[in-house]
């Protein structure tokens, strides 16, 4: 279904321009090649009808039917996560991929619950993660966030306790952000009201997200900005649905988290050239481009840029574009920013007389 060519010159351009992920769940770069090792260095004992072999992991991935066909085998893999150094391990390698990627600075999602509720301490978790972070600060010049979920098929009141249990990292900013994910129908936003206010009140400067409008419609993107208070939406594909809501997002400037090829995999859509991204444009709706669960949807933050440019074939000015935006969306200090907007300009003037 490729329609324009993505030829040497633009493929570097697109791996050196500066890249904002805002949407990449930590789990879901657990690759089968490290979660079989892992399920081994831990004792964990896979279910009995779950593939033998990272050959055959990969080829179940390529047919998911929906959100929780591919949830089901999510919240497997966390099983073989045990210790703070196996949290340590996967986020490494995404950052380690993120950086060659051309990735600048990252705001990654972690499921607590997943964990928790196995009987692994929240610490274990955060601690792993944070080490990661810092190590992809200090060597690959990355920033990063951390974006603590609540899995939205458990009762609010779990997510309370979980909220609980890491007021400390709310408290000290390492944990940046609040969002909400896993199975979106029959889970709207308003179930969630008390779990947003609470941690507003723990930290005032806390930022909040969810994701909205994937499965569900653009309802529950309305909800999610109303009822939630969230300043920025995950995934938002169907905001589509709403002229006036696509206004309003766009009057707010309320950056929708776009993930391309995990909507293909998860059959939101058949193929990436159907997500309005034109559309988005036009209205001054901002988003970025994000990989979401890249162990497996078959792509990382490179290979999405690289999809949707053989799907519209947008010229150097339009990627700068898209680049900014995702810098104006990050929740990063101003002079982080101006850095960053500076990094993509330089990209764009090298690549100009070439492309
Ligand atoms: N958890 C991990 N990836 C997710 C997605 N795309 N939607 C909802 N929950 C998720
Ligand atoms: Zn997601």
């Amino acid at each position: 279904m490729a329609k324009y060519e993505c030829n040497h010159h633009m493929k570097q351009f697109l791996n050196e321009l500066p890249k904002c992920e805002h949407h990449l769940h930590l789990e879901g770069t657990l690759e089968p090649n490290l979660l079989f090792p892992l399920a081994k260095r831990n004792n964990i004992k896979l279910p009995s009808n779950f593939p033998k072999t990272v050959e055959e992991l990969n080829e179940r991935y390529k047919q998911f039917k929906d959100l929780q066909d591919f949830l089901d085998y999510y919240y497997i893999g966390c099983n073989v996560l045990i210790n703070e150094e196996d949290f340590f391990d996967l986020a490494w390698a995404y950052f380690t991929k993120a950086h060659q990627d051309g990735t600048w600075h990252s705001e990654t999602f972690f499921d607590p619950q997943s964990h928790t509720e196995r009987g692994i301490k929240i610490e274990t978790v955060v601690n792993g993660f944070k080490r990661a972070s810092l190590k992809a600060q200090q060597e690959y010049g990355m920033s990063t966030n951390l974006i603590m979920c609540l899995l939205r098929h458990l009762p609010s009141n779990d997510g309370l306790k979980t909220i609980d249990s890491a007021t400390e990292f709310l408290k000290d900013g390492s944990i940046k952000a609040l969002g909400l994910d896993s199975a979106e129908k029959p889970f709207p936003p308003e179930l969630f009201i008390n779990c947003y206010s609470k941690v507003k009140e723990i930290n005032p400067d806390l930022e909040l997200t969810a994701h909205a409008g994937e499965e569900g419609d653009s309802n529950y993107v309305i909800t999610a900005l109303d009822e939630l208070k969230v300043t920025r939406i995950d995934h938002g594909v169907n905001s589509i649905q709403d002229p006036k809501l696509m206004e309003r997002l766009a009057s707010e400037k309320t950056m929708l988290t776009i993930c391309p090829l995990s909507n293909v995999k998860l059959n939101v859509v058949k193929d990436v050239s159907e997500i309005p991204l034109n559309e988005f444009l036009d209205a001054q709706v901002p988003f970025s481009l994000n990989s979401d669960d890249p162990a497996y949807f078959g792509g990382y933050i490179l290979d999405n840029y690289i999809t949707v440019h053989t799907r519209f074939g947008w010229s150097l000015e339009t990627w700068v574009k898209v680049a900014k935006n995702g810098v104006e969306g990050s929740w990063i200090s101003k002079e982080r920013k101006i850095e960053i907007n500076n990094a993509i300009d330089e990209t764009y003037n090298k690549f100009k007389p070439l492309v």
